[in-house]
């Protein structure tokens, strides 16, 4: 161990204590270079890295897994630098590492915090093994626009689900003890307003109201807060004119005055740099210093800090006191992960990949993750006794690859099994299988194939359609105009619907896809996210009946790209549009020409509503809400209220329902949604049980962000609903007094 290190290691235990005795030994050049993380995709090789990393120029490297070659970057800077700080080594591990699970959207189809939480969990122990202490996630951007490529990474429309989810994802990755083996630091992303960029282009501008950044994109960030999460990274977006990554009011004002958030924030890939080429600066230097003084803590991947930082500090234009509350905190960090006493990663010491734990948990969230859209006749589950033969079709129906979805740098398609090998083990040689491939890859077009399904489809019972986007096309910079399916798969359902048997649709997409030139023309539909390593045996299991669905839309289909943004807590406007003051075009009489035609919020071409609600998803059984209630019609400020619900099961097999707490604040000093998410439960029901399902809500959860930026709770009429998603009808009333 280097002398100075050891030094340091003798007084008081507490990180932050330990790390201001290490500032106190730092040169300037040394508190910079801990301000700077490092691409290591090609290793400490070339030397620049090795130079640097002896020179204490680097606080972090980004993107290497070589267990060996992290070890020896940690070697170097822990034996051959003159202070001997440790790196933190970082790495996307967004939805598992080697193990897949769901894609988050999907993730967030579970409503089940245990089970994010879980799956957050063994991905840490899986990076951990190559030496990785530090994750770029939860992504926690409020998504509301399906064209967003990166609405895949994100949890969703909704803030208290994105919130609960994202907390819990933390909680996973950074256990109990972020010193323990196996504990990485999280890092909540991408503060802020990113989910807003125009029309969906990812990258693009963001102009949110400073009311709606604090009821809603703020909020799932100030949850990680309270959860602890370590580190925050910048949005990419300019957010009303100002990009984020060189503002100050987000990062100073509200993150660290107002909600005293003590980890440290990274920029993304470049993104210092980058403020040049939104136009906020002429060039470099100035970069980092909007940068630094809006409160960005550590550079990833560029060098605006280690080549200006220095000398913009010597002007004067940068405080000491600035660089030193970012090195602190970067240390902090350091010293709470244990790495100034363990730098080296034993792997042997931690599980396998692909461990019965972590299969388990990708097996669990995927078949959570899937929701029945629909199911006419109960066309679902397929009985297999009752089945002769069966036409497996589609090109996502058999590949590994595509139905681990975006970001998965890590994942091991070795791994996967596909919904095609998991149907051939569940039938065995009870039901003759027929596979059909049909495309190359989601986007293909119109070939011989075509016949050969619609031969099959004809010649079996029923066909599983297996349709969708492969993983390439949603993500990072994977922003879509048209989100139908892709290629000729529209076609390819009429060629199959035309043999004139069940058609079930199997949908493997990263996003909400708009479905209204297919949806009636199969019978069902199983909306399976990309589900990940274990989405094969899931999909089966829900396709014969092992299992009921029970995944819940976090985000709203719309029925055409027209109607976005369309997400369940909109305004509810002076002229809202209801079946009574809405016109379809068609309707439009053309002899006796209308004037008015509803005068009301509604496109003429399509419905007023999605093609499927927020919250929606069905089961194999039906289940009941009835008798809404209040414990109080009326309670004061501070008081809690309980909402109940009487839930049944009115079916004939046992099955999951998530029930959704939602709440209306009638009248606002500025107004309010039409609807808010305020509690949710998954409840597991007995064929013929009635259960009653109560939350509890305390008048905080129904605070909000006034014109003046402050939370308040104001008095005045309260609806609340119970239901199985947000086109709940019956309701029930309160009252909040002063
Ligand atoms: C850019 C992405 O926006 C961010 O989410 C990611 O963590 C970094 N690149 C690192 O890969």
């Amino acid at each position: 161990m280097n002398a100075l290190t050891a030094k340091i290691l003798v007084s008081d235990e507490r990180p932050s204590v330990r790390a201001r005795a290490l500032l106190e030994e730092m040169t300037l050049a040394e508190k910079i270079g801990q301000m700077s993380q490092v691409e290591a995709t090609h290793g400490y090789a070339p030397d620049y890295l090795g130079e640097r990393l002896r020179a204490g120029q680097v606080g972090s490297i980004i993107n290497n897994v070589d267990v060996e070659i992290v070890n020896e970057a940690q070697r170097i800077a822990v034996e051959e630098s003159r202070l001997g700080i440790p790196l933190l080594v970082g790495r996307d591990v967004i939805h598992g590492f080697k193990t897949i699970m769901p894609i988050p959207l999907g993730l967030a189809a579970t409503w089940n915090p245990d089970l994010v939480r879980e799956g957050a969990r063994v991905a840490a122990l899986e990076a951990s093994r190559c030496g990785v202490n530090w994750t770029f996630a939860p992504m926690i951007d409020i998504a509301r626009d399906p064209r967003w490529g990166r609405i895949a990474e994100s949890f969703g429309e909704c803030v208290l689900l994105t919130s609960a989810l994202g907390a819990a994802m933390v909680e996973g990755f950074q256990g109990d003890d972020l010193g323990e083996p196996g504990s990485i630091a999280a890092c909540a992303k991408h503060f802020a307003g990113y989910g807003a960029v125009e029309s969906g282009r990812d990258y693009a501008t963001t102009n949110i109201p400073d009311t709606k950044l604090r009821n809603v994109y703020f909020r799932p960030f100030h949850a990680a807060v309270e959860a602890g999460v370590s580190t925050l990274m910048t949005s990419f977006s300019d957010l009303n004119g100002v990009p984020a990554t060189g503002n100050s009011y987000i990062l100073e004002d509200v993150l660290r005055g107002e909600w005293g958030f003590d980890g440290f924030v990274v920029s993304d890939w470049d993104s210092i740099r980058q403020l040049q080429i939104h136009g906020l600066t002429e060039n470099d230097k100035d970069s980092a210093f909007e940068a630094a003084n809006a409160g960005v803590d550590m550079e990833m991947a560029g060098d605006a800090y280690s080549t200006h930082l220095l000398s913009l500090v010597e002007e004067g234009r940068v405080e000491l006191e600035t660089i030193d509350r970012a090195v602190l905190s970067i240390l902090t960090l350091k010293f709470g992960l244990g790495l100034f006493e363990k730098p080296y990663t034993e792997p042997q010491l931690l599980p396998e990949f692909g461990s019965k734990r972590a299969l388990s948990a990708a097996r669990e969230a995927a078949l959570q993750s899937v929701v029945l859209l629909k199911n006419d006749d109960a066309v679902l589950p397929l009985k297999k006794s009752a089945l002769k033969s069966l036409a497996v079709i589609g090109p996502l129906a058999d590949a590994r690859y595509e139905q681990l979805g975006t970001w998965i740098f890590d994942g091991d398609e070795e791994l996967s099994i596909t919904p095609w090998q998991a149907i051939q083990d569940m039938v065995g040689d009870d039901v003759e299988l027929r596979h059909v491939r049909a495309m190359a890859n989601s986007r293909g077009r119109v070939n011989p194939e075509f016949d050969v399904a619609a031969e099959a489809a004809a010649e079996c019972d029923a066909t599983l359609l297996f349709l969708g986007e492969e993983s390439i096309l949603s993500g990072e910079a994977h922003s879509r105009a048209d989100i139908g399916l892709p290629g000729d798969q529209v076609e390819l359902v009429h060629r199959v619907r035309a043999a004139g048997k069940p058609v079930i649709a199997v949908i493997l997409a990263g996003r909400p896809l708009t479905l209204s030139d297919v949806v009636d023309s199969v019978d069902a539909i199983l909306y399976a996210w990309h589900p990940g390593t274990m989405g094969g045996p899931a999909i089966a299991d829900l396709v014969f009946g092992m299992e009921a669905p029970s995944g819940k839309l976090p985000a709203t289909f719309p029925r055409l790209v027209g109607q976005i943004p369309i997400y369940y807590s909109q305004k509810n406007g002076g002229k809202p549009p209801s079946k009574d003051n809405v016109v379809h075009i068609d309707d439009i009489d053309t002899f006796a020409p209308q004037t008015s035609l509803g005068m009301s919020a509604f496109h003429l071409d399509t419905c007023f509503t999605p093609l499927f609600p927020f919250g929606h998803g069905l089961s194999y059984t039906e289940f009941a809400y009835d008798n809404v209630r209040v414990s109080a019609e009326e309670i004061r400020l501070g008081d809690t209220l309980t909402v109940s619900v009487d839930l049944s099961n009115r079916g004939d097999i046992e099955a999951e329902e998530v029930a959704q707490l939602y709440t209306r604040d009638v009248v606002g000093s500025i107004t309010r949604p039409v609807k808010e998410l305020k509690g949710f439960r998954r409840v597991r029901l007995a064929p013929g049980e009635t259960r009653t399902v109560s939350f509890d809500l305390h008048t905080d959860d129904l605070s909000f962000y006034g014109r003046d930026g402050e939370r308040r709770i104001e008095p005045g009429l309260f609806h609340a609903w119970i239901a199985g998603s947000c086109d709940a009808e019956s309701r029930t009333e309160f009252r909040i007094v002063d």
